[in-house]
């Protein structure tokens, strides 16, 4: 507990000036639900009282819509931006960096005193087309990542809280992915990502992010192999992050023993991507179970010391990427597509406020 709550409040100290021990402090009479104020205590609000963060992602169009905006900067106390750190957002042509996009959100955080989790920066989706269509020796390839990790890192520089330094490296069966930096350099990449992110911010927490790490099995085997051996060669890795895209009725019972052996190794753990998707349409018993899936990822983070946060992959049912993506799937977040609290969020306050330390 201690420990992480020095990471935590040292790492908020730096980037937001001690907001979060005020957001810690403004906490809820016992078991209740409300602020002295009398309003309705926050998802941010209550994990700060449990030495966490809860988060959103967000992307730049929904940020015209208002009613939106007062949400995700009023009930979460940390944001990730959804696509406008990414490369293709980045560095669109080689060696010419746009962050306009990505600043919008980091000082729209800053303002409401929330951190922000950096996404991402080794990935093989959403390349630029000059990098997947180029040809390069892998000398060059090699410099071409430092280049984009040193110039997006230093930019950010005190500014993020963690970053997903390299997002989704393995395969299902735990092995390496066959990405274009595995394939030409092997899998010194992520040691590569991680000590360059460090140099360029030193304060930030870095991550290794992946999808189906959740519970125990062969792909989070893999993980734990990956990180025990960079912890082994002093590689800096902080933390991590379990995406959480998980399916109704099928969240893994593991989740907790699971983060508690990366724990075990000296990495924080985050669940980064919250969502729990279900065949549409809604309904009450699907509802139902989604509160209770959601309930059972969060106590799992909560009875980790080290689970540091967690983020949901945009709060609302109205911008979540998962209908786009899984044909016919959708619902997956804590808020419908009015803006309206689902059961889902009411069950996510109950177990953050009745958890107890
Ligand atoms: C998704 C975004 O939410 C979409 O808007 C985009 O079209 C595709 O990427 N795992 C990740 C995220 O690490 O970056 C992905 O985000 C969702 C899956």
């Amino acid at each position: 507990m201690a420990q992480r709550m020095i990471t935590l409040l040292a790492a908020a100290a730096v980037v937001m000036g001690g907001a979060a021990t005020s957001a810690a402090h403004a906490g809820t009479t016992a078991g209740g639900r409300l602020t002295a104020a009398g309003a309705e205590t926050t998802l941010g609000q209550l994990a700060a009282e449990r030495g966490r963060y809860f988060g959103s992602a967000t992307d730049n169009p929904e940020l015209s819509d208002a009613p939106y905006v007062a949400i995700l900067t009023s009930e979460f106390g940390e944001i990730t931006p959804g696509n406008s750190m990414k490369w293709y957002a980045t560095e669109p042509s080689p060696g010419v960096f746009t962050f306009a996009a990505a600043d919008t959100i980091v000082s729209l955080a800053r303002q409401h005193h929330q951190i922000v989790r950096g996404h991402n920066l080794v990935w093989h989706n959403q390349l630029p087309a000059w990098l997947t269509a180029g040809t390069f020796t892998p000398a060059q390839l090699r410099q071409i990542l430092r280049r984009h990790i040193i110039t997006e890192v230093s930019h950010f520089r005190g500014k993020v809280y963690s970053w997903d330094v390299v997002n989704e490296p393995l395969n299902e069966d735990g092995t390496f992915r066959q990405t274009m930096w595995y394939n030409a350099l092997g899998s010194s990449y992520i040691a590569d990502a991680l000590r360059w992110a460090h140099e360029a911010d030193p304060h930030a927490r870095l991550y290794i992010n992946d999808y189906n790490i959740d519970g125990l099995g062969a792909k989070s085997d893999g993980m734990y192999s990956l990180v025990k051996s960079l912890k082994r060669q002093h590689v800096p890795i902080d933390g991590v992050g379990m995406q959480g895209h998980l399916i109704l009725g099928q969240v893994p019972t593991t989740i907790e023993p699971n983060m508690q052996r990366f724990v075990r190794l000296g990495v924080d753990v985050a669940v980064t991507e919250l969502d729990i998707r279900m065949n549409l349409p809604r309904d009450a018993a699907k509802d139902a179970q989604q509160a209770a899936d959601y309930t059972s990822v969060v106590s799992a983070c909560l009875a980790v010391r080290r689970c540091v946060g967690i983020t949901v992959w945009d709060y609302t049912d109205k911008y979540s990427w998962i209908p786009g993506v899984f044909a016919g799937q959708g619902a997956a977040t804590p808020y419908d597509e009015s803006l309206q609290k689902k059961p889902a969020y009411f069950a996510v306050a109950s177990v953050l406020a009745a958890h107890s330390r």
